[in-house]
Formats: C-alpha cells, sequence, structure tokens
C-alpha cells in the first residue's frame, strides 16, 4: 500500500508519480507529405474522400508540431510535465513500411526527444497510433501477416535507433479501435464491415504486438520497459437479472479482455476462445502463435480511459440476414440520471477509472500501470474565452474528480504510477478533425498560436504540489 497523504494536500500522490499529456504523430505533427513521409491511410482516405471530414481537414492540417515542437517542449516545461507521450509515424520512418528508411524521420524524431530530455521531460513512445503506411494497407493491413512482420522490424530499427533516449515504449494504443472503427463501423479505412475480418484484425494485431515485445527484449535498452495502451471500458449491466450479466460479460469479454489477458497473460481467456467458437468467429491461427502470445507479456499498461459502456439484453432479434455485428449480442442502454458532458454527448463516470484499477489489482496480478489518456471534448470551445484565454472550469472539475478516485485506488493498493490527459494542446481528431477540443492548449489555426488554458496553470500547480 503507498503512503498517500503527507503534505496539505487533501490528495497527494507518490513522489514519482508521472504527470503529463499524450498526443500522436498523425493528430499533431502536419507535414504530412514533407520531409520524406510517405502515404498513410489517414492521407490517403482524406485524398480520396474529403467530405468525411468534419469541416474538410484533413491530416496536412494539423498542429504543425513537425516545425514547432521546439516551442511546444518549452510549453509542456513551463506548465510543470515530467513527461509526454507521443507516437512515431511508421510512414514517415518507412514511407512504404517497409525497406528504405527516411533519414529525416530519424533527424526529427531525435531533436523531438533531445528537446524533452533536456527539458526533463520522459518521454513515453509509442510505434503506433492508427496510422497504418498506405503500401502496407495495400497489401491487407494487419489482415496479412507481412504486415505483422514489417511492423517487427520497424520496431526493431526504433529500439536500436531511439533506445538510448527512450526507456518507456509501447507498441500500440487504443489496438480495439483500428478493429471496430475500420471493420466494423465505417469511421477508419478501409471502411470493411465485417465481425469475422475484425476478430481476425483483432487477433493480428496482438500477434504484432507479441512480435514487437519478443524483439524488444533482445534489444539493449538498459532501464527500458515496454506496454501497450488499452482504451478499456467497464461493461456495467442495465441489471442483475441473467440476461443483462451476460450480455455485459460479451460485451466485456470482446472489447477488453481481448486485449488485456494476452498482453497481460500472454494468453486469451477461454471463455472468448469459447464464445468465438461457437458464432463462428474464431480467428486463422497458426502453428506456434501461442507461444508467441506467450512472450508478448507486458511490463507496464497504459489505460485510456473517458465511459463506460452501459449494456443490457437484446430486446430486438436481429434480422436473420442482417451482418453479425457485436451489437448482434447485446443493446446498449441509457442509464436514467446518468451525467453527460454537455459538450460534446460522452456519459462522464468518474467512478470506471477505479473499478478498472480495481480489476487490474485484482485480476491482472496488479501490474504496473498508468492513466494514459482521459479528457474531455468540447464542441465551441472558443465561447468560453475571457481575456484571450478558455476558462475550462468544467475540465478542471473533470480532471479533478477522475483524479480523485486515481487516489482512492491507489490508498487501496492499486499500482498506478501516473496520469496523463489527452491531450497537450487541441489536435486534430480523424473525422472529428477539430470538432471536439481536448487540449491543455487552445491553438488558434489560423496563426497556429498555442494559448494555455485556464485548466493548464491549474494543473501545472497540481503537478507542483504533487496533489491537490
Ligand atoms: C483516444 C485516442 O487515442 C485519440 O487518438 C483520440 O483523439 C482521443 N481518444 C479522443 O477521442
Amino acid at each position: 500500500m503507498v503512503e498517500t497523504n503527507t503534505t496539505n494536500n487533501d490528495y497527494h500522490f507518490p513522489d514519482d508519480f508521472w504527470w503529463g499529456s499524450a498526443a500522436s504523430a498523425t493528430q499533431i505533427e502536419g507535414a504530412a507529405s514533407t520531409g520524406g513521409k510517405g502515404m498513410n491511410i489517414w492521407d490517403y482516405w482524406f485524398q480520396e474522400e474529403p467530405n468525411r471530414f468534419y469541416d474538410q481537414i484533413g491530416p496536412e492540417q494539423t498542429s504543425d508540431f513537425y516545425h514547432r515542437y521546439p516551442e511546444d517542449i518549452q510549453l509542456m516545461k513551463q506548465l510543470n510535465h515530467n513527461s509526454f507521450r507521443l507516437s512515431l509515424s511508421w510512414s514517415r520512418i518507412f514511407p512504404e513500411g517497409t525497406g528504405e528508411i527516411n533519414e529525416e524521420a530519424i533527424v526529427f524524431y531525435h531533436h523531438v526527444l533531445d528537446e524533452l530530455l533536456e527539458a526533463g521531460i520522459e518521454p513515453f513512445v509509442n510505434l503506433y497510433h492508427f496510422d497504418m503506411p498506405m503500401a502496407m494497407q495495400k497489401i491487407g493491413g494487419w489482415e496479412n501477416r507481412e504486415v505483422i512482420d514489417a511492423f517487427a522490424a520497424y520496431a526493431e530499427r526504433c529500439f536500436a535507433i531511439f533506445g538510448d533516449k527512450v526507456k518507456k515504449w509501447f507498441t500500440f494504443n487504443e489496438p480495439i479501435v483500428p478493429v471496430e472503427a475500420g471493420y466494423l463501423y465505417n469511421a477508419h479505412y478501409p471502411n470493411v464491415v465485417d465481425f469475422t475480418r475484425a476478430t481476425q484484425v483483432a487477433y493480428n494485431t496482438m500477434l504484432a504486438h507479441a512480435k514487437a515485445v519478443q524483439v524488444f527484449r533482445h534489444a539493449d535498452i538498459p532501464q527500458g520497459n515496454i506496454g501497450i495502451i488499452l482504451n478499456v471500458t467497464p461493461s456495467y449491466p442495465r441489471s442483475n437479472r441473467p440476461q443483462d450479466l451476460e450480455s455485459a460479460r460479451i460485451a466485456d469479454l470482446l472489447f477488453n479482455r481481448s486485449f488485456l489477458d494476452p498482453a497481460v497473460k500472454g494468453k486469451y481467456p477461454q471463455e472468448l476462445i469459447t464464445w468465438l467458437k461457437e458464432q463462428g468467429l474464431f480467428p486463422k491461427t497458426e502453428p506456434g502463435d501461442s507461444s508467441l502470445l506467450r512472450e508478448g507479456v507486458i511490463d507496464f499498461l497504459g489505460i485510456n480511459y473517458y465511459q463506460p459502456r452501459r449494456v443490457k439484453a437484446k430486446e430486438h432479434i436481429p434480422v436473420p440476414d442482417s451482418p453479425m455485428m457485436p451489437e448482434s449480442f447485446f443493446d446498449y442502454y441509457e442509464m436514467p440520471g446518468r451525467k453527460m458532458n454537455p459538450y460534446r454527448g460522452w456519459e462522464i463516470y468518474e467512478k470506471g477509472v477505479y473499478d478498472i484499477l480495481i480489476d487490474l489489482r485484482d485480476n491482472y496480478g496488479n501490474i504496473e500501470c498508468f492513466i494514459s489518456e482521459n479528457g474531455m471534448g468540447v464542441q465551441n470551445e472558443e465561447r468560453f474565452m475571457e481575456e484571450n484565454v478558455i476558462q475550462d472550469t468544467y475540465r478542471i472539475a473533470f480532471i479533478k474528480d477522475h483524479l480523485k478516485w486515481i487516489h482512492r485506488a491507489l490508498e487501496e493498493g492499486a499500482n498506478v504510477k501516473g496520469y496523463h490527459l489527452w491531450t497537450l494542446m487541441d489536435n486534430w481528431s480523424w473525422l472529428n478533425a477539430y470538432k471536439n477540443r481536448y487540449g491543455f492548449i487552445s491553438v488558434d489555426l489560423k496563426t497556429m498560436t498555442r494559448t494555455p488554458k485556464k485548466s493548464a496553470w491549474w494543473f501545472k500547480e497540481v503537478i507542483r504540489n504533487n496533489g491537490f
């Protein structure tokens, strides 16, 4: 158990707690077609269907971190960040996904890492954040095992090149999202709607994860650790009726345990295997997969938490000819009286983060973890501007309320080591582009001027006091 209250803070966190924020390459870098970068699925999709993107803003028009990183890192420093999560762009480093390396990319990332280290900010580096190189997608993306090998080769090069600067590595961010969005719900390229293919993609992604971990174990990175970042969404049943409990169990298996278990335990839950076989959804496997998955066990885990999933038993029998989807097995429901984010529409349920941490404590060997994303998206946030600063008191309340539950989990023995907000500065968010603003820092899209919001100054004090 951690001794957490040694100062005047009501909520005091351990001295070595990681505080900061997170972002991803495609969402902040810009320079999508310069600096030798190859095309990824986002560049391609925007070129093909710009109307699918909010305000028709594509990945070229992000916050220009590629050129402005020195200023951004100085801002992080000014805001007391002791850590920052970024991702490397696979298609910037390997424009074709494999083969020739792009030296300009290597120079760029070395500069970024050097600036971070000089500013006393620990870089947490993720290898894949939704951004498949187009050349790899053209040969089938995660459905093709050659792409798994290409990913492991990319990972190996990154460990070799940046391993003396980076100690905290991650293979994937939210691997379920490209599965859901790309193979079920038509929100990421390649816009497939097919539960069987989705299951295969999910499985192959975890093989790619395991291969990268395997490669990491042979890399020479003193004190280096490797993990994965999962968006765990607690599944709460509507009632204790057996049908509702069963629905919540299936949603939990599909969306949470199918990644948590292989990452932390090196194997899939038997219940999930049985269920997938019963439904005819079991993916194609090859000899050697099980031992590879066992090698994929991580050192630490990032948890992204935004909102829970509330489920109930199916009330409508699916039409026999309609495609099988996860929702063929459960329905979502809106819990009466639930608290909502009025500016974006997602549920706010702070205790969810505690439930996740306690589940990890009790069922996943209390693996070392940290909150790698949490945050509040707000539409038209300019309306809260006063004297040129966005007065985002709602975000302060949101963070505070989550930190209170994290603190409670710590007191009860959870092995949680940090908190990163999504995100440092307002950034481009896939199909939603700049619709929802999440940052500590606002970005004027015309001038690219960065201005910290009220929450950024508040959080700076939280970090200084290691609590509040
Ligand atoms: C999670 C993802 O990691 C990130 O890319 C996204 O922008 C945020 N959630 C907000 O939706």
